[in-house]
């Protein structure tokens, strides 16, 4: 089939709620991708940070070829194998007490918020139904998620949202003082926002509201579906910061392409929150989704990908910091590990940078605020790093 044909039918018969650049890619192969034409491209972007393992890693196909051959899917109304061994390395991985699977980032926020009300119910404080969330953060589509998402744009067309919803400055933690007060259910926040244009959470701003959320018995929930799974060199951000929320949620990378999410709680929301017949999903943790995330924790330690992140970051760092004092384009680089963003004058429209590094055989994607956003795979090497480099400087030349 043509490329053009692919183009003309996806626009007639799909809902335009994307802006999509021309391109059609039809294989990946490690860290490259390949068009219709045959093209080679260097993904930077990974799927926006699912495909955490590369195109075609051998250990995840082989296990999801054997998965389909034996059974894809039976509900949640029975027991299956890869569930118990998914949610056994998932809850040992986040260091917290139970999980729940999902279909999607959106849906595990919308769990993970429900857990928080019922909590606050279970604790005679009806009226506990304030939800803090931060500017410019995102947490998803949906009416739940968008109520706690920072974007007005993504908002407006949709008001009246869920009510209760209110926001703080990200990295000041006095403004969030000044909202908490009896009400407040729960604190929903990423130590590292994504699409708001990568800003990393300083550390006295987390260690502040785990202080505060354990003072006034407040849910902290951290949204690690961007920069979890250990795209800055951990397994979740927030061991970084040496916390727990009591409540994480995950998903991208955590099936590395099958579309699943979690929201795992601590042993105090697992043990006075969600109860049989609370919450369900039909598809949520089925089987080929979870032999998915359990193969996906296994290829992580028999790969040594943290090591890997740990390793490259600083080369990465520093090779964007070098393009972001060369260039008068770029004004700087931020955030960690391998969820890297680089500000761009105002002068210079992301969208075309981006379309310009894809017409280079560079994928990269673009973050609020005209930030030229990179969310590699992690497994990529020194080589790729200098590839990307040279590329990003002959686009920014
Ligand atoms: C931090 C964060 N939370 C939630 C979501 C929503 O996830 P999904 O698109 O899988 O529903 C995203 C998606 O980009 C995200 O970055």
């Amino acid at each position: 089939m043509s490329t053009e044909s692919i183009r003309e039918r996806v626009e007639e018969y799909v809902l335009h709620t994307y802006n999509r650049f021309p391109v059609d890619f039809v294989k990946g192969e490690g860290v490259y991708l390949y068009d219709a034409e045959g093209r080679k491209y260097l993904d930077f972007a990974s799927g926006i940070g699912v495909n955490a393992i590369g195109y075609g890693n051998e250990t995840y196909k082989a296990a999801l070829k054997d998965q389909i051959d034996r059974l894809t899917h039976i509900s949640n109304l029975y027991y299956n194998d890869p569930l118990a061994d998914a949610a056994e390395k998932l809850v040992k991985a986040t260091g917290l007490s139970k999980a729940f699977f999902t279909n999607s980032g959106t849906e595990a926020v919308e769990g993970a918020l429900k857990a928080a009300k019922k909590y606050m119910k279970l604790k005679g404080r009806e009226n506990a139904q304030q939800i803090i969330a931060m500017e410019h953060s995102f947490h998803g589509r949906s009416v739940g998620a968008l109520s706690v998402t920072g974007n007005e744009p993504y908002r407006t067309p949709f008001l009246p949202l869920m009510p209760g919803a209110v926001f703080a400055e990200f990295n000041n933690l006095d403004s969030v003082k000044a909202l908490v007060g009896d009400q407040t259910c729960a604190i929903i926040l990423e130590t590292l926002q994504g699409e708001g244009g990568i800003y990393p959470a300083e550390e006295d701003f987390i260690r502040g509201l785990r202080a505060l959320c354990d003072e006034k018995d407040i849910v902290l929930i951290l949204d690690e579906v961007q920069c979890g799974m250990g795209r800055t060199g951990s397994m979740f951000n927030y061991q970084k910061y040496g916390i727990a929320p009591d409540i994480v949620t995950c998903a991208k990378a955590l099936g590395c392409g099958v579309p699943v999410g979690a929201f795992v709680l601590n042993e105090k929301l697992a043990e006075a929150s969600l109860v049989a017949g609370d919450h369900g999903s039909t598809y949520g943790g089925n089987p080929l989704v979870c032999r998915a995330v359990s193969t996906v924790f296994d290829v992580y330690e028999e790969e040594h990908i943290l090591e890997n992140v740990n390793k490259l970051a600083p080369v990465l760092e520093a090779g964007l910091d070098k393009i972001a004092a060369e260039s008068p384009k770029v004004l700087k680089r931020r955030g960690m590990g391998f969820m890297q963003g680089l500000v761009l004058a105002p002068e210079v429209k992301v969208s075309e940078v981006v379309a310009a590094c894809l017409a280079e055989g560079l994928v990269v994607i673009s973050a609020e605020g005209n930030v030229l956003r990179m969310l590699p795979p992690l497994v990529i090497n020194e080589q790729h790093i200098d590839e990307m480099l040279t590329k990003i400087t002959k686009v920014l030349a």
